[in-house]
Parts: structure tokens; sequence; C-alpha cells
């Protein structure tokens, strides 16, 4: 039930994939909105108090995700699908895993780098991984936005995929979406 097997994914998998896909649509939205208010804005402020707190969220779903992947390996990929597909779907897979990493450190280091600590909804704060850098903080923000961009890439073209095989492609087999989401 909670772990992943051959062939469908299990209970803990299904509900941080949901979590996470609802998360991160939500962070894409509210950083590139907040992105454009002006930096004395009370709005942006508030939000990117939401923003910092729920990227911390995001950070360690993906770090337990990534864990479990390794405890409970996930479903294989149908024997019949295309080779080349085989190797798109896991490389846009790994990718997407490595900047749910990858985002969530670069912005913790844009918030460090003004000197600040991130706090979790006021709870505790992320222990400060650098000091003050005004360069190390102006290439952090390139970064973030440049992964967050390829991020959102990503996870249109896994949609994509997903959908293609569930109304494009002539077997039950190729359709994994039901592996993620169906009974
Ligand atoms: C998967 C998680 C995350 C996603 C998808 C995400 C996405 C974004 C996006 C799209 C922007 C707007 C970029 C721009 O147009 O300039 C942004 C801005 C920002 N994010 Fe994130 N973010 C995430 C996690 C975090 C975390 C964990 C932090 C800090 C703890 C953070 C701190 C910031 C800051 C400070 C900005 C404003 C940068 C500026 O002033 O231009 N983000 N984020």
């Amino acid at each position: 039930m909670l772990g992943n097997t051959e062939n469908r994914y299990g209970l803990l998998s299904r509900a941080i994939h949901g979590i996470m896909l609802l998360l991160i649509f939500g962070m894409l939205g509210v950083g590139m909105y907040m992105a454009d208010l002006d930096k004395t804005d009370e709005l942006r402020k508030e939000l990117l108090w939401m923003h910092t707190s729920t990227g911390v969220l995001v950070l360690m779903l993906a770090v337990v995700r990534v864990t479990w992947l390794k405890i409970s390996p996930a479903p294989r990929l149908p024997v019949m699908m295309d080779d080349w597909e085989k190797t798109l779907t896991t490389l846009v897979k790994s990718l997407m895993y490595l900047l749910m990493l990858l985002i969530p450190i670069a912005g913790i280091l844009i918030v460090n780098t003004k000197g600040d600590a991130v706090s979790f909804y006021g709870l505790f704060e992320v222990p400060m991984l650098t000091g003050e850098n005004k360069e190390l903080h102006e290439l952090m923000e390139e970064i973030h936005e440049l992964f967050a961009f390829s991020l959102l890439f990503l996870v249109i073209l896994h949609i994509a995929g997903a959908l293609k095989h569930r109304f494009f492609d002539m077997s039950k087999e190729l359709d994994v979406m039901k592996r993620m989401f169906g009974k």
C-alpha cells in the first residue's frame, strides 16, 4: 500500500507527487508575481515570507521523495515503450528531481547572501549556508530564476508525455498515468 510496486506507485509517492504538483505551480505563480512588485511593497514582503517558507517545505518533500525512491524504487517503465521515450522520460524525471532540490537551495542562498536567515513559517530558522555576499546574491538570483523556468518547461513536457501515453498511444500498457492516479 505505502510502497511502490513493479506496476504502480504506492500511497506515499502518490501523496508527495500530488502535494508537490500543487506547491510547485503555486511557487512558480507567486514567484513570478512578487518578482514584479516593488521591493517596498508590503504585499511583496508577505508573499516572499510565504514563498520562502513554502520553498523550504518543497525542499523537505523533495528530500523525502528522493530518499523514498531509493528505499522503494519506482515502477518499471512498460517493456513495449520505445527506447528513446524511456531515455527521455528518465532524463526529464531526473532533471526535475535535481531542480526540486537546487531551486530551493538557490532560494535560501538568495536570502542568506543578504545577511538574513530563512524562517520556516516562524517555527524555526534554517541554518545559514553562507554570510553576506553581493556577487553570490546576484548569481543566485539569476540561477533561481533560470532553474525555476527550466522546471516549468520540464513539468510541461512531463504532463505532455503523460497525456500522449493516455490519449494517443494505442496500448493500455503504455498508459503510465494510471500507475500514479489509477486504482
Ligand atoms: C521549488 C521551489 C521554488 C520555486 C519553483 C521558486 C520559484 C520562483 C520564481 C519563479 C521566482 C521569480 C523569479 C523572477 O522572475 O525573478 C522566485 C523568486 C524568488 N524566490 Fe523562489 N522558488 C522556490 C523556492 C524558494 C526558496 C526555498 C526560497 C528561499 C528560502 C526562495 C526565494 C526567492 C526569492 C528571495 C525570490 C525573489 C528574487 C528577486 O527578488 O528577484 N524561493 N522564485
